[in-house]
């Protein structure tokens, strides 16, 4: 864990992305402290105890922001995504443990549904800045739900953008494309971020080609910080046990290959 800091942090800007709120905050010691994978928890606000996890998008250690990107889905992302510049949140991060970076230059492959890919355009950067090359699948289920096509494509020419209702890109999920980018690219190492079960499909796929892959889960959680237990996720060790481990501490990053999507959690 890279110490998180608590923080009233300062919404500095506030505009739409597609059908996405993009906030930057004004939160300098998180900024100089976030890696890729990392998230923050804001709240909580009004009647509700909870605070709400999102991935940290970007930070500018520099200009002292960082950055989220807001779906709009229940009551705190409503209150959030109608923040107001000038208004505080509270703030805690970075919190989990962010994706393990290539020692070298790799090729990878970074797959992403919805607001999954906020957590993957720091990573892609810092890929490229150790002499590597990525590709992207962006995936939603309509158009109006990808998140950052446009900052994808000044990544790379590897783009590949896919919606259910084909809407945008190619008709079809994520899950379907995996194999033949991976082989497109030559990838050596998939990163990844969605919800469980196309976390769970990329996975497999990595494994069948003899990539390595790297998860990053959106269990849902209630303190972000390890306390309550409320996040965990069966996967097995170095040694081959399975036990119940903690997202927000442990993860929200995991070897797709050893967490056991489909397995009930069982207590070791
Ligand atoms: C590590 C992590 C990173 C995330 N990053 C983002 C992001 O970058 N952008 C974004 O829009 N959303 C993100 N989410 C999902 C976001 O936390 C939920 O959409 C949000 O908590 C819903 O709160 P609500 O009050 O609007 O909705 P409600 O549905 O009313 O939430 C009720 C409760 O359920 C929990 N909850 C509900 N859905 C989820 C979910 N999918 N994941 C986790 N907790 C949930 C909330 O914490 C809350 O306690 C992330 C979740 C996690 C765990
Ligand atoms: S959310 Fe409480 S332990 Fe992870």
């Amino acid at each position: 864990m890279a110490h998180p800091v608590v923080t009233e942090a300062e919404v500095v800007e506030s505009a739409p992305a597609g059908a996405y709120r993009r906030l930057v905050l004004r939160a300098p010691e998180v900024a100089r402290r976030m890696s890729p994978g990392h998230f923050a928890t804001v709240g909580p606000g009004g009647e509700r105890v909870l605070r709400r996890a999102f991935w940290l998008h970007r930070a500018d250690p520099a200009a002292g922001t960082v950055e989220l990107v807001v779906a709009e889905r229940g009551p705190g992302t409503r209150e959030l995504v109608h923040s107001l510049v000038g208004e505080r949140l509270s703030l805690i991060a970075p919190l989990g443990t962010p994706f393990p970076l290539p020692e070298g230059p790799v090729s990878a492959l970074l797959v992403a549904e919805g607001h999954g890919s906020a957590a993957l355009f720091g990573l892609a950067e810092e890929i490229r800045r150790r002499g590597g090359q990525v590709g992207f699948i962006l995936g939603a289920a309509s158009a109006a739900g990808l998140f950052g096509e446009a900052a994808a494509r000044e990544l790379t020419p590897d783009v590949l953008v896919v919606t259910a209702d084909g809407s945008a890109g190619l008709a079809g999920t994520v899950t379907e494309v995996v194999a033949q980018a991976v082989r497109a690219i030559d990838a050596t190492v998939v990163y990844a971020c969605g919800p469980a079960p196309v976390l769970a499909a990329v996975a497999a796929t990595a494994v069948e080609l003899a990539a390595r892959c790297w998860t990053a889960v959106e269990e849902p959680m209630a303190c972000g910080t390890g306390i309550c237990r409320g996040c965990v996720l069966p996967v097995a060790g170095a040694d081959g046990v399975v036990r119940e481990v903690r997202c927000c501490v442990e993860g929200p990053v995991f070897d797709g290959s050893r967490v056991r999507w489909a397995e009930p959690v069982v207590s070791v």
